[in-house]
């Protein structure tokens, strides 16, 4: 093993982070329990110390400035240690480890508020949309509702049932100014063959921070499906799902929650279980009753789970959901919220620069889009990149020919500021 990876891998479980300086968590990191790493008490009247130590802990080049955390969030050391571990533990027995999921979905589980039965581990969100929109009873003529600016995650997997089962599609185009308008723009789609209303939580484009719950509770008074696409949400603001009033809830582990790669949650409330069949199905998510010879369905959402999984990965979630709890999804809400506040005032004193992320704090997040009158987003991103080393995203969904950034705990103040500075300089004149 090179020695860079060695020591890198021997920080890691111990919890002392890429750069060190932190202590292991109290028992002390075991082979067989991987623990987060301890960071130090969060220090009101000196903030950045603690968010230095959160930073430390990110194996991220010390050059890189990573804006990127809707596309793709970076994990900490204690996941990548977890991940390491258990991958070294299952392979030199070469067992699948498949019975340590049932505590990490517990972890997750308790961290969305939601009852370990109501949680699936799948592999991304696109796996928890394509769930819910190939399992409920539709027929040709049924009608689901959601937004224009919906990810392809988020999209495809009803355009797919479309063309597979006539489910006919609506979109709305979401509001960025009015918050209550999205529900009156739903409103206004639906008809008696409407059976299903989708949202992202929070939208990937721009970052419009949708009112899941007063949306939630309208179709729950017509008796309509709620699901919520939150590859956007969880990790990024907290999120405690029966609050929500959705039917169903689908998220990434791989982007604000840290997790390691093709991790992702579906959470089905227990009520609504029995009418979302699973679309695949297979050892874990059903049995044969050996007395009766019936195929039963597993109970919950553990049939939505099947065949053999990365046990690895799965504990490497559970482990990014208690690296968050140490933080404090709250305090990871306001944190990002206020580097997203600050590029964003930053940017609007440019000449040149539109927001398109809305204004309203109810209505905005921890990502901020932007374009320039002067400067081509391609030209902008290629630059910030290839120059500084800042890495957005290039949006060009609905052609709006925009650049994203995402804010989020191992951000800081100063490269925020370095970022504003960068675009002042590419689109100056
Ligand atoms: C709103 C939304 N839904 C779904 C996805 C797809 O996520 P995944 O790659 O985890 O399937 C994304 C990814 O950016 C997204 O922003």
């Amino acid at each position: 093993m090179n020695p860079d990876r060695r020591d890198f891998l021997r920080h890691a479980l111990l919890g002392l982070g890429a750069a060190g300086g932190l202590r292991a968590g109290s028992a002390g990191p075991s082979p067989s329990s991987p623990t987060s790493a301890t960071l130090p008490p969060f220090d009101a009247s000196a903030p950045e110390s603690y968010w230095s130590a959160v930073r430390a802990l990110y194996p991220l080049e010390p050059d890189l400035h990573y804006f990127n955390t809707g596309g793709l969030g970076p994990a900490p050391a204690p996941v990548l240690a977890v991940v390491a571990e258990v991958t070294r533990q299952l392979q030199a027995k070469s067992e699948h480890g498949h019975e340590r999921l049932a505590a990490a979905r517990r972890t997750v589980a308790r961290f969305l508020g939601a009852d370990e039965t109501e949680v699936a581990i799948v592999r991304n969100a696109t796996e928890g949309n394509a769930i819910v929109a190939a399992g409920l009873p539709l027929a040709a003529g049924d009608e689901v509702i959601f937004e224009s600016h919906a990810h392809p995650g988020g999209s495809f997997p009803w355009f797919q049932q479309g063309r597979q089962r006539g489910v006919k599609v609506k979109t709305f185009v979401p509001n960025p100014a009015d918050a209550a308008d999205n529900l009156a723009r739903i409103a206004a789609l639906c008809t008696g063959r409407t059976r299903v209303v989708q949202v992202s939580h929070i939208t990937a484009p721009t970052g419009i921070v949708l009112p899941v719950a007063a949306i939630g509770r309208w179709c729950r008074e017509r008796g309509l499906w709620f699901h919520i696409d939150g590859a956007q949400s969880a990790g990024m603001i907290p999120c405690t799902l029966p609050d929500l009033n959705c039917d169903s809830y689908a998220t990434s582990g791989h982007k604000w929650l840290g997790g390691p790669l093709e991790t992702g949650v579906l959470f089905v409330r227990r009520e609504r279980v029995e009418q979302l069949a699973p679309p695949l199905v297979g050892a874990h998510a059903a049995e044969i009753d050996e007395a009766s010879g019936e195929f039963r369905l597993a109970p919950g959402a553990l049939r939505y789970e099947y065949g053999t999984r990365n046990a690895a990965a799965v504990l490497g979630l559970a482990e990014a959901v208690r690296f968050q709890e140490q933080i404090g999804p709250a305090r990871i809400a306001a944190r990002g919220r206020s580097l997203a506040a600050r590029v964003r005032a930053g940017l609007a004193d440019l000449p040149g620069i539109e927001i398109l992320t809305p204004a309203a704090p109810e209505l905005n997040a921890a990502m901020v889009t932007f374009r320039s009158t002067r400067v081509a987003h391609d030209r902008l991103f290629e630059r910030l990149f290839k120059e500084r080393r800042f890495r957005c995203r290039p949006v060009t969904e609905e052609k709006l020919n925009a650049l994203r950034v995402s804010t989020h705990v191992f951000n800081s103040p100063a490269e925020c500021d370095q970022l504003v500075a960068a675009v002042a300089e590419f689109t100056r004149g």
